[in-house]
């Protein structure tokens, strides 16, 4: 499973695939502890090998009793520190530690009350009785032994269940979620009342352990970076550098599927404010040549993906010596493509940054933030001096204007998509609502429609506005841009950018849609 996580205090949650595992993840590091799941079937020696300071046993689609449902190892129970099950998670503990689980009569889904019977460290400082989220099948019905019912709900006479001497807690409902409003505060009694963690983890120490692991994984070797422009790259590459100087170079690859004057931009930052040695590298007619005639979203990812290592392992070839290569990889990204998710996490997109590397590629991969979550990095970037410019630039994804032109990517429909990309960018910022929204673009769609422009009828493209608001990308809704917004810059885009006749506003939010289109 994992590679050596970067601090010494770590909660391992065990993952049995319920939607909300990295809303887990976050909110233990959002307490000041570094967290990190693992697969539920993980093995005993790699868990042990993380030296955690408890276990949270995520919730979880199945039912107890399905004949392929996820079980309980049974080292847990033996790893002599706390664990908190949550949800399906307790359900496994009162499964396999004795107690009982039956399918509730009424599934319960939504907000409920829970009342405590019992004082115990989990609910420490807080009130007697409090709303939290529910969305459960099955419910525990009798305890393993050891355990106390702590607290009930009209549905559930068992809510909460603790073993206190051994620091064993199970919990119906779910407190990473914002509706549960005190549920952060029970994630943090688990981590400092029961764990008895001391909370040293911030994203800020994370940046000198990373710089000692960067060097002694390099020594005296070299490595490129890809840089790409956006925040994660650049603290990816800031880091590094500060770790081994000049021993890194920057590659910008130019694959001609940038936003309008992107390039220029991305250098003169480089540049001017990270102080790093960039070579830019134009390969423009490499990429749209390899993307010619592809229509498949999938395929094109592929081919971006692979194009972009193999210029880069040319760019290294030519340099000489580079054995390195640096990638600004987060930890969802690592999660959702690497198949750390238990379940049968259906692949929603390939990331091109860890989905599309070839299976031969020659450097050695150098990810120093595969361990962080979005916002954390923008905090590293803080803490290594990054302009605000820079670290709150919206996310450009890797494949760039190739997963928002819908069809064959050809230089013509690039250069429509740029021309209404920089409308939608212009006027979102000039309203003053660049920081507010997540991401607002545009997106060129292979629908035609008939419109009347002067006194002819038109026959031309059909251009989707896309603005959403997130806290991680991980769920976005869409963004309620003011209708005045919309509507100039749905009548700059038609009046400016030729052959476009038509605006739509994509009001999905994500799930079931994603952010990007492809
Ligand atoms: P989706 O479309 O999956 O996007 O809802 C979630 C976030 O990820 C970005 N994104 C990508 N970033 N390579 C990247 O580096 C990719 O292939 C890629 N696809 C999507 C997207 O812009 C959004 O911020």
């Amino acid at each position: 499973m994992a590679s050596k996580t970067p601090v010494e205090e770590t909660i391992v949650i065990l993952d049995f695939g319920s939607q909300y595992t990295q809303l887990i993840a976050r909110r233990v590091r959002e307490c000041g502890v570094f967290s990190c799941l693992a697969r539920y079937d993980a093995s005993e020696a790699d868990i042990r090998a993380l030296r955690p300071k408890g276990i949270i046993l995520s919730g979880g689609p199945a039912s107890v009793y399905d004949e392929n449902a996820p079980r309980l190892p049974d080292y847990v129970e033996c790893l002599g520190i706390p664990v908190l099950g949550i949800c399906y998670g307790m359900q496994l503990m009162a499964y396999h530690w004795g107690g009982r689980v039956e399918s509730a009569e009424y599934r319960e889904y939504g907000l409920s009350q829970i009342e405590l019977e019992v004082c115990n460290p989990l609910f420490r400082s807080l009130p007697p009785t409090m709303p939290v989220w529910m969305s459960h099948g099955d419910k525990v019905t009798a305890l393993p032994p050891g355990f106390l019912a702590l607290a009930h709900t009209p549905n559930s006479p068992i809510a909460v269940m603790g073993n206190l001497e051994r620091g064993f807690y199970g919990l119906q409902f779910h407190p990473e979620v914002a509706h549960t409003p005190r549920g952060v505060d029970i994630v943090r009694n688990f981590l400092y009342e029961v764990c008895g963690c001391t909370g040293k983890w911030k994203p800020a120490s994370f940046v000198q352990e990373t710089i000692a692991a960067i060097r002694a994984q390099v020594g005296e070797g070299h490595a490129i970076c890809a840089l790409s422009g956006g925040v994660d790259s650049a603290v990816a590459a800031t880091l590094v550098h500060r770790a081994i100087g000049d021993q890194l170079t920057c590659v910008f690859v130019n694959h001609g599927l940038l936003r309008a004057n992107e390039a220029e931009q991305i250098l003169a930052l480089a540049s001017d404010h990270l102080n790093l040695r960039v070579r830019y590298v134009d390969a423009t007619d490499r990429f749209l040549g390899a993307l010619r005639g592809i229509t498949d979203p999938e395929e094109k990812r592929r081919i971006i993906g692979r194009e972009f290592i193999r210029v880069f392992e040319s760019e290294a070839r030519s340099l000489g010596g580079v054995r390195f290569l640096v990638q600004g990889t987060l930890y969802p990204d690592v999660i959702e493509s690497s198949g750390a998710r238990t379940q049968m996490a259906a692949l929603i997109k390939t990331h091109h940054n860890v989905g599309g590397l070839p299976p031969d590629m020659e450097l050695e991969l150098i990810e120093p933030l595969r361990w962080l979550f979005k916002d954390e990095v923008r905090a590293v970037g803080k803490e290594l001096g990054l302009p605000d410019e820079l670290l709150h630039r919206q996310p450009f994804p890797g494949p760039g204007l190739a997963v928002r032109i819908i069809g064959e990517i050809t230089p013509e429909r690039l250069d429509t998509l740029r021309r209404a990309d920089a409308i939608v960018c212009q006027e979102v910022a000039a309203a003053g609502l660049a920081q507010d929204v997540w991401q607002y673009f545009a997106v060129l769609t292979p629908v035609k429609s008939v419109g009347v422009m002067g006194d002819a009828r038109s026959y031309g493209n059909l251009v989707a506005v896309r603005a959403v608001t997130s806290a991680d990308g991980m769920t976005a809704d869409w963004a309620r841009l003011p209708y005045d917004l919309l509507g100039r810059i749905a009548n700059r885009i038609v009046n400016e950018v030729p052959g476009v006749n038509r605006v739509v506003y994509d009001i999905s939010s994500k799930p079931p849609s994603t952010i990007e289109w492809e």
